[in-house]
């Protein structure tokens, strides 16, 4: 490893690694595992997604597209966030790219050298590396009690004059949470009195077994400041595709493209197609989506079901995305909690600490699985901590 880069220096592999890398060595070994520590759809993509790519394909649409992406998906994308999002973009608002990527570009594009990033502790693992590669400095703002809601006098503590994004995700991995109407309410006031820039990752958005989900582009004020980002990977069980978007005004888009345009160049030619079909085929009826959803809810009730059953546990209900993260009383930090886990139960599990310091004693499960495994993990489990 080249130890004298200094950006890579603050950056380390996430902690899930080290489970997931032990899971697949005992896999191989011959163990039998199960894990509720993926963040995908176990679902495969539907099969009229997939055609549309192949026709694509066959028609030779292999090559090159704009940078922003086709014309037709940026239109269709332009709509449908008018429809669900109340968000007043034309396709030229809208940039064509992986999920993961567009945060990547939302940032690097925005943040000066040394400029302060607002993240609520928990949040998803990749926000804090994508700070640091921009030379970003971090300020995570603790979520409040098992409801993990996010307090104003907390975010302003985390104010200074070198503050100069805040990034969001709601609906949010890991917790399941959906930003209420006060929370969001304080987002908008302390991002406009603060000039703030907001990223948002909405990347969940469609996954919401109660409540509704805003946009926080769609507030007063929002719309010139707020990059939201947003993709197919989870509402239409494409993670491999490697397609998603982002939107925010032509003056902000600028330097993204610029990122777009000597990095990735585009997004695949054909996937673009494929999103395109999943977006004016399924958007409208949902058809793909409610099946899914008709699961995930079953699976959820379960898995909740089985750890309020489990001495040591408890968990708020989320709302939305696929994931639980309880909170467990036993005396193990979460990573040790994981291995224990994975070791005695043959479980894989996501230690809740890789998500920041208020994820500690609390463990990230994915419903993203069938429910015989889910019943047969949370027996595991639950004969495993009867020993701690
Ligand atoms: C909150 C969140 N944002 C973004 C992503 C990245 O999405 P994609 O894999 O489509 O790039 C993920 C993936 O797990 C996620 O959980």
């Amino acid at each position: 490893m080249d130890e004298n880069v200094k950006r890579m220096l603050d950056v380390s592999f996430s902690a899930t690694m080290r489970i997931s890398k032990l899971a697949t060595e005992m896999e191989e070994g011959g163990e039998d595992i199960i894990s509720l520590a993926v963040g995908e759809p176990d679902f495969d993509t539907p099969e009229f997604i997939i055609e549309a790519a192949n026709e694509a394909m066959k028609k030779g649409f292999t090559h090159y597209t704009p940078p922003s992406g086709i014309s037709e998906l940026r239109e269709a994308i332009a709509e449908k966030m008018k429809e669900d999002n109340d968000l007043d973009f034309t396709s030229d608002n809208v940039l064509v790219t992986p999920t993961k990527h567009a945060l990547f570009m939302s940032v690097l594009a925005h943040l000066d050298d040394g400029a302060e990033v607002i993240l609520p502790d928990p949040a998803w693992v990749s926000y804090g590396p994508i700070v640091k590669f921009a030379d970003g400095i971090l300020r995570r703002v603790p979520a409040h009690g098992e409801e993990f809601e996010l307090k104003q006098e907390s975010l302003e503590d985390a104010i200074s004059s070198r503050t100069e994004m805040i990034i969001l995700n709601s609906p949010s991995n890991p917790t399941g949470k959906m930003l209420n109407k006060e929370e969001r309410k304080i987002i908008r006031d302390l991002a406009v009195d603060n000039d703030l820039k907001v990223v948002t990752d909405e990347v969940y958005e469609k996954l919401v077994f109660e409540g509704e989900h805003v946009s926080l582009a769609s507030m007063d004020g929002m719309r010139e400041r707020t990059i939201t980002v947003n993709g197919f990977s989870k509402a239409y069980a494409m993670t491999g595709w490697r397609i998603g978007w982002l939107a925010c005004t032509e003056d902000m888009l600028e330097n993204i493209v610029k990122i777009q345009t000597h990095s990735i160049t585009c997004a695949t030619s054909f996937a673009q197609k494929a999103a395109y079909r999943a977006l004016v085929e399924e958007w409208k009826s949902e058809r793909a989506l409610e099946s899914m959803m008709d699961k995930y809810r079953e699976r959820r009730e379960l898995m909740l079901e089985r750890l309020d059953e489990i001495e040591g546990f408890t968990c708020r209900k989320p709302e939305s995305t696929f994931y639980t993260f309880p909170k467990y009383e036993f005396d193990k930090d979460s990573m040790e909690m994981s291995m224990y886990l994975l070791r005695k139960a043959k479980v894989a599990t996501t230690p809740g600490s890789a998500f920041g310091d208020r994820g500690e004693n609390h463990l990230r499960l994915s419903f993203a699985n069938s429910k015989e495994n889910i019943q047969e993990a949370m027996d595991r489990i639950e004969k495993a901590v009867e020993k701690l």
